[in-house]
């Protein structure tokens, strides 16, 4: 149990709300068994209809934390972070997303799984994967160049290039802008809401028809992601770069070929 995750319930909405705001939201290990845990559970509850993350009205995530990553890098499928990516994956309940302030990392990639999302206009997404040394992950390798073409994706995810909440509500990323951290989460839990009034067995039903057969694909690229990510994690470029952000200092990759 994370201190870290909250859970809101109002009526068949469950809030998951991350809580580590002195650290930008970055989630442990703890946070993502809990996280998992929390979906699960919503996933299998009938009193639940719809979930909503978020990270308040201030920060989403900054991703994964990279004490974290440097001390205890997920080992295989059956860590924690594994667990709830793909707990949100399976997931037959619909999930809104509200995001304000930063998404860094497996903040943007979680968005590519949740059925709406909702960001401020000047949230601040990222995918620094490279720069950390690091690959994309469950599947955003896949997803953004079939959303966005090559060109567009490679900036995103191989220069890691910041975008905004705009930026992703234009590119289909996410489902509209607001103007404020508070009117997202408004306009998130609203939308949400929608979901209490409709039939459950129909919306689990079309959820599933719309993830297409390209479905199977996904799982065997997001595993060959898993495995390459893990890799890369105990690659002297990751170390040297993970290692520059917790000392605060800019990375010095001149010394590999
Ligand atoms: N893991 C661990 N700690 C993190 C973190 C992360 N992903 N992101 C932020 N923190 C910590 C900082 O070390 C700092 O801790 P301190 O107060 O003990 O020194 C605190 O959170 C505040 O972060 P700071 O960088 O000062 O905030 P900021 O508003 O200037 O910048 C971010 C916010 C999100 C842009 C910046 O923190 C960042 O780039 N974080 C790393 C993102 C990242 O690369 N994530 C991994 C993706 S795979």
């Amino acid at each position: 149990m994370s201190e870290h995750v909250l859970v809101e319930r109002e009526e068949g909405l469950l809030t998951l709300r991350l809580h580590r705001l002195d650290k930008k939201n970055a989630l442990t290990r703890a946070m993502y068994s809990r996280m998992a845990e929390v979906l699960e559970q919503a996933d299998n509850d009938p009193s639940v209809r719809v979930v909503l993350i978020t990270g308040g009205d201030e920060c989403f995530t900054s991703g994964n934390d990279i004490a974290d990553f440097l001390q205890e890098p997920p080992t295989g499928m059956d860590s924690p972070v594994f667990f709830f990516m793909r707990a949100l994956f399976e997931m037959k309940k619909p999930v809104v997303a509200a995001v304000a302030g930063s998404a860094v990392g497996i903040g943007t990639t979680l968005l590519l799984h949740c059925d709406l999302v909702y960001v401020a206009h000047d949230a601040k997404l990222k995918m620094p994967f490279v720069a950390l040394g690091l690959c994309p992950e469950y599947g955003s390798s896949q997803i953004l160049p079939q959303m966005l073409g090559h060109a567009k994706a490679a900036e995103l995810l191989l220069l890691g290039e910041t975008f905004s909440g705009e930026q992703a509500a234009a590119w289909g990323i996410a489902n509209q802008a607001l103007e404020s951290g508070a009117a997202t989460l408004a306009k998130a839990k609203e939308m949400a809401k929608r979901f209490l009034h409709l039939p459950p067995k129909a919306i689990a039903d079309s959820k599933e028809l719309m993830r297409g057969p390209g479905r199977e694909q996904l799982r065997k690229v997001i595993a060959e992601e898993g495995a390459l990510f893990n890799q890369r994690l105990r690659s002297p470029e990751a170390i040297e770069a993970l290692s520059a952000f917790m000392q605060r200092r800019k990375p010095d990759f001149s010394k590999f070929a």
